[in-house]
């Protein structure tokens, strides 16, 4: 619309112009042809009267001609009729004959040349014509046309050609900016769609397809350049930051993303009001996505939307469904969403934890779907995107969407809010296409992924099997040097992001000192001072290899039989979904293999595996890492696993051993643990007893070059990478936004 108001308003001027300066050259023109008319008409009047004139004349009745030159001016043009017998004589004319005309100035009307007399009356026309008799040989007849009729004339004609010129100017532009929208049109769908880097293909899905034109190479190249600038500035800023901090990430909020809100969407709330008796306690769930976006939320001060899925939480909320937290230390809000028990049921007992959670993590444990459960998932998913529409506070939010529970919720999102920037990560692996298809609403629930601008997993394996998925049941188009996947004409990047924890740890976590923890914990567990003690913390989940970590343990004393009595391997078990039966089988397993081992070696003194089932805080954990001789991480199937990060983080004594399952994203990042295949239980075996017997030097090598990484690759990273690209790809749509700007 601008673009066509800017080429039609100068043209509209330019018409203007030329018909301004064309009416004085239509009013000479239109002059000259009445004057000759009028000319030609005072002839023929000077010929239709002669004959009963002369008559007149011939009687000599002066009244009766005045009479009859009276009669003649009743004629609308004819102004008035004069007759000169002769040049110095009197003349006899009709009542209006102007003053200026007398006998002896009719020779300046005579012949050819100028007739016109300006007077007083306005312009008059004034013809003198030969008219003799027999009485008066040089008699002269005077007619005077009145020529205000072409001053009349003259302001129509100016008008019709101003309006013609008018009229030009409007059909030409109609015409141009037609042509020019069609051609433009085609032209900027070419060109976004090079941007979007769809190259010069036709894209299914596209109703313009993008012109295969050569001349759109090299604009196309330039633009693809800067683009590819932009964002390799802001790679090599993430690349020079060694130490990324809240900070850091502020800044990138404050700087490349101006200040723009940031909405986090979860199932699990980061903190969750219990009542117990007459108090109401705030606790922290055992979750890895709490864990690592909770030191997030605090340094970017948005809102977390989840499950309110305390006893308390409701007691604790305002008008709108909102705390804020931490407590006591308030530097965010949570907006809970309730949840009926119904929809509990269906939505997180059943689609995500019966359905996703064992088909995404392949651990043996077959994935239930019911139809019911999906219809729970579907609504409960729109529950959120309504929660998220009505925390927006513009239209183009940020908004990080986490984990399996809403797999739907990025393309609600987009529906509502098209120019959201929503980041969706899965914290949980991504398994091979074959495994996938059991889902029977697997397009759905990529479908529902692909409405996320971009898409986290923590390692590249899982971004290989999810675009490998896409590209086998969705009608998309992948395209695998930039690992992105158009669908429906939205593009989806999908990236690696390996999640990771704050650092350095929390305030208070590591107050407390290495040998105060020993000692405390000891204590705690009747440990004796010589003896070795063992630490894994993990919710009671079959993912988790619980009972393959305890069978090592078991071939542990078989093969070296020295531990027995010497060595006590503490777990603790965090309760976790227990509603599903599939849980409740698991921990009866757990808790009768740990009564077998302990009977099986029982001795004097502490029992083999000292198993805690139930909720500890943060700071209870961190003090076990710090008390502990080895950490044991012994997952079948984990996206990244943190724990094994945060064992790292808690011993800033350089000293413990981590022995890690091949089977975690964390095995990519920290080569320098124990690494095991959790099923192998000699292998673990060995790997429990080299950790036991590792010379402190060795220990300390292999932790500072963990505890190096992690530092480097905290949790401030993940996100600020996240953000960063989030805010080159705003770039990249605001640039392809402003080649699409003139749109009529
Ligand atoms: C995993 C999932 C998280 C979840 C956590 C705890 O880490 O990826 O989304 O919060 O387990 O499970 P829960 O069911 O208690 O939230």
């Amino acid at each position: 619309m601008r673009l066509s108001l800017r080429f039609i308003l100068p043209l509209m001027l330019v018409l203007a112009g030329i018909a301004y300066a064309v009416a004085p050259l239509v009013d000479q023109l239109t002059l000259r042809w009445f004057v000759y008319d009028l000319d030609s008409r005072s002839s023929l009047i000077a010929n239709t009267i002669q004959v009963p004139l002369q008559e007149q004349l011939a009687v000599d009745k002066k009244a009766k001609i005045v009479e009859f030159f009276n009669r003649l001016t009743q004629d609308e043009r004819l102004f008035s009729v004069g007759y000169c017998a002769s040049p110095t004589g009197k003349i006899l004319a009709s009542r209006s004959l102007p003053p200026e005309i007398r006998c002896a100035a009719l020779n300046r009307w005579e012949g050819p040349g100028d007739h016109l007399l300006p007077s007083s009356q306005g312009l008059l026309h004034v013809t003198v014509q030969p008219m003799p008799s027999e009485a008066a040989p040089t008699g002269r007849l005077v007619l005077v046309h009145d020529m205000s009729f072409v001053t009349r004339r003259s302001k129509e004609t100016k008008r019709y050609v101003f309006y013609l010129f008018m009229g030009l100017a409007v059909v030409v532009s109609l015409v141009t900016v037609i042509i020019a929208q069609l051609s433009w049109r085609g032209w900027m769908a070419g060109m976004r769609s090079l941007l979007r880097g769809e190259g010069l293909l036709r894209q299914p899905g596209v109703s313009v397809p993008p012109p295969n034109l050569p001349e759109f190479k090299p604009i196309a190249r330039d633009l693809q350049r800067l683009i590819r600038e932009l964002e390799s500035d802001a790679r090599a800023r993430d690349e020079d930051q060694i130490t990324w901090t809240p900070e850091s990430l502020r800044a990138i909020l404050q700087g490349e993303l101006r200040g723009e809100d940031v909405i986090v969407v979860s199932n699990r709330e980061p903190y969750i009001h219990q009542r117990r008796g007459g108090r109401i306690e705030v606790q922290r769930p055992a979750s890895g996505l709490v864990t690592a976006l909770e030191p997030i939320m605090r340094a970017c001060r948005g809102t977390w939307i989840a499950h309110g899925s305390g006893s308390a939480d409701r007691e604790v909320v305002g008008k709108h469904d909102r705390v804020a937290v931490p407590p006591g230390n308030p530097a965010y809000q949570i907006r809970r969403v309730w949840l009926s028990a119904e929809e509990e049921a269906g939505y997180y007992y059943g689609f995500a934890n019966e359905g996703l959670w064992p088909l995404c993590h392949i651990a043996h444990v077959r994935p239930t779907f019911r139809s019911g459960d999906w219809t729970q998932y579907v609504a409960v998913n729109h529950k959120f995107a309504q929660a998220v529409t009505s925390e927006a506070r513009s239209k183009a939010p940020i908004v990080l969407v986490q984990d399996y529970h809403l797999a739907l919720l990025p393309k609600m999102i987009r529906e509502e809010l098209p120019d959201a920037t929503i980041i969706t990560f899965w914290h949980i692996p991504w398994p091979n296409p074959e495994s996938f298809a059991i889902c029977p609403w697997r397009d759905e629930v990529l479908e529902g992924m692909l409405g996320s601008s971009i898409l986290g997993f923590h390692t590249q394996f899982h971004c290989n099997n999810f675009v490998d998925t896409v590209d086998r049941f969705l009608e998309a188009r992948v395209d695998r040097e930039s690992f992105t996947v158009s669908f429906g004409g939205k593009l989806t990047a999908v990236r690696r992001y390996p999640i990771s924890i704050a650092w350095p740890p929390e305030d208070g976590m590591l107050q407390k000192t290495v040998p105060d923890c020993r000692s405390e914990i000891r204590r705690m567990n009747d440990l004796p001072p010589e003896h070795q003690f063992g630490i894994g913390v993990d919710r009671l989940d079959y993912t988790k290899g619980i009972v393959e970590r305890f069978r090592a343990i078991e071939r542990l004393l078989e093969l070296n039989p020295e531990w027995i009595g010497r060595f006590t391997f503490v777990q603790i078990a965090a309760p976790t979904r227990a509603g599903i039966e599939e849980y409740q089988h698991h921990e009866a397993q757990v808790r009768a293999m740990v009564t077998r081992i302990n009977g099986r070696f029982e001795r004097q003194g502490p029992p083999t595996i000292v198993l805690k089932v139930e909720h500890h805080e943060p700071h209870e954990v961190y003090e076990y890492f710090r008390a502990a001789d080895l950490c044991f991480v012994s997952s079948l199937h984990d996206g990244m696993n943190l724990v094994a990060k945060e064992f790292v983080a808690a011993r800033d004594d350089e000293h413990g051993v981590l022995i890690l399952s091949q089977f975690t994203g964390a095995a990519r990042e920290l080569p320098e643990a124990l690494i095991v295949n959790p099923y192998d239980a000699d292998q673990c075996a060995a790997a429990l007893h080299l950790a036991l017997t590792m010379p402190a030097t060795e220990q300390r090598d292999r932790m500072r070059l963990m505890r190096g990484l992690v530092a480097e690759f905290n949790v401030y990273r993940w996100a600020g990478r996240m953000l960063l690209d989030a805010a080159a790809m705003r770039r990249r749509s605001r640039l392809i936004g402003k080649t699409g700007r003139g749109e009529a």
